[in-house]
């Protein structure tokens, strides 16, 4: 009786755990009528967004960037990437001619934790410091110290731009918090501390990690028209015809056209398949009411909704043993890990213990558990991917691209007059979670079909960010090309 007692407690207690899972499931659902509804919706606000200021959650943001770089771009130009994890410090050697291979040198270190809410001189003084420490290996010994540099400084936070080299930070996401910067010009921040260092550089152009990388899959793809970021945070930006940008009447461009930065971290829709693990890492988070998109997207916030479903079951029911404070604590499983634990094709799924063990104090589970972790990654993944496709999409039937029909009055299409897409994409989360991407490309299909998606091009760009924000330093330099030789 003892043994039939155990029994029915273990029964009990996977039911229940059965149940949140299923929860979890329904909660998460993303059917290809909804992920067209998300399409739709996307569509809509990006319109509303453009027409006026404050019009919907989508900011679309002007950049100021109405060219694309082309491949004549020529001379040395430095960048500084700063993303929600790391800062990355590169300089680049344009030829003049467009080349598969970019000459670059990278360096790339953390952002110390305390720098993301201290105060503004420190985060600035970390920048610069870095770079100069960065150039002067680069250009020792090679005479040419005292030339003036030009820089491009990928700013991954938005910001209303005034030029294509200034811009003033609207508020932080990702977790910054760093006081008395919102409203303040960035790129005058890091000329200040480039001056106070004697640095002889000049930030020609200021820019989102997303329009770098628009940038530089440009630059190597002449059919790039839209970029897309996978990492720490999301986003998206994409080029788009200044008619078509109501709220900035009379804006004119040489080129007719204008990259906006969507922003799209913020979007929101009522289609949005949203949990009650959501609204709690919602409410935790130091953005509340914010950046309601990205959350359920991004690195920085996948491994914590996947932390929460754990942490439901483990306040249920016992299979997880006893609740530990790291497993309380929010935002300590990164998506790297989820990653590392949903791929994880070992018959015993040691991986995924391990770093239950590592990440979340959990001990010793058995192998039922851990596949019922494996299933939690995999549910949580699918449905971020899956929203990336809808966001993508939405984009492309803004701009007619997404073979509805919009552009060409309704007629039947034939392949022939289908114009090729191709979508930059920079991030981790894509170029490091082959399950990630797998879903994102299976959903993108699933929302276009077979034979229009065959027009639609995902390509990953290296380093979009950092190279990118060079190429467009470069195209905006006022200095003479040989005057940088
Ligand atoms: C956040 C920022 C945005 C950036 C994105 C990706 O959403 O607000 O500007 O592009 O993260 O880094």
């Amino acid at each position: 009786t003892v043994m039939v007692g155990k029994r029915v407690r273990s029964r009990k207690k996977w039911r229940r755990v059965v149940r949140v899972l299923r929860d979890l499931e329904e909660a998460c659902e993303t059917t290809v009528g909804r992920l067209r509804q998300v399409v739709d919706a996307m569509a809509v606000e990006m319109h509303a967004g453009l027409a006026s200021e404050g019009g919907s959650k989508l900011k679309m943001l002007l950049t100021f960037v109405d060219n694309l770089p082309t491949g004549c771009e020529k001379g040395t130009y430095y960048a500084l990437d700063l993303g929600g994890t790391n800062l990355r410090v590169l300089r680049v050697q344009l030829g003049g001619e467009r080349s598969p291979n970019l000459d670059q040198d990278v360096e790339s270190q953390p952002i110390p934790e305390h720098l993301k809410n201290g105060t503004m001189e420190d985060l600035f003084d970390f920048i610069a410091s870095s770079l100069q420490q960065f150039s002067e290996r680069k250009e020792n010994g090679s005479g040419q110290s005292q030339l003036m540099r030009e820089l491009g400084f990928t700013f991954s936070f938005p910001m209303k731009q005034t030029s294509v080299s200034s811009g003033i930070l609207i508020k932080w996401t990702k977790g910054f918090a760093i006081e008395n910067m919102v409203g303040r010009e960035i790129a005058g921040c890091l000329q200040q501390a480039l001056t106070r260092r004697g640095l002889n550089m000049r930030v020609a152009a200021l820019v989102n990690d997303s329009v770098g990388t628009l940038a530089l899959g440009h630059y190597h793809d002449a059919d790039t028209v839209a970029a897309v970021i996978l990492g720490t945070g999301t986003n998206a930006c994409y080029l788009e015809r200044t008619d078509a940008i109501i709220k900035s009447q009379g804006l004119l461009t040489t080129s007719g056209g204008m990259v906006v930065n969507m922003e799209w971290g913020s979007f929101w829709s009522s289609h949005l398949p949203r949990t009650s693990y959501d609204i709690e890492l919602d409410a935790d988070s130091r953005n509340p009411n914010d950046q309601g998109f990205e959350k359920m997207i991004s690195g920085m916030y996948l491994g914590d909704i996947v932390r929460r479903v754990i942490l439901k079951i483990s306040q249920e029911t016992d299979v997880f043993g006893p609740v530990s404070s790291k497993l309380l604590t929010p935002f300590t499983l990164w998506a790297d890990s989820v990653a590392a634990m949903h791929e994880d094709d070992s018959p015993e799924l040691t991986e995924v213990a391990r770093i239950l063990k590592r990440d979340l104090e959990i001990q010793d589970v058995s192998l039922k558990v851990r596949k019922l972790v494996l299933r939690i990654c995999d549910v949580v993944t699918r449905r971020a991917a899956r929203l990336v496709a809808a966001g993508i999409v939405g984009i492309l039937k803004k701009i007619g691209r997404d073979g509805s029909g919009g552009s060409t009055g309704g007629r039947s299409r034939s392949d022939a007059n289908i114009r090729r897409t191709v979508v930059a994409i920079e991030g981790s989360l894509y170029t490091g979670y082959a399950m990630f991407r797998e879903y994102l490309h299976e959903a993108l299909t699933e929302i276009l079909g077979e034979d229009m998606a065959q027009h639609v091009v995902l390509r990953p760009v290296e380093d979009g960010p950092g190279i990118g924000a060079a190429l467009l330093a470069a195209s905006q330099s006022t200095q003479t090309v040989d005057s940088v030789q």
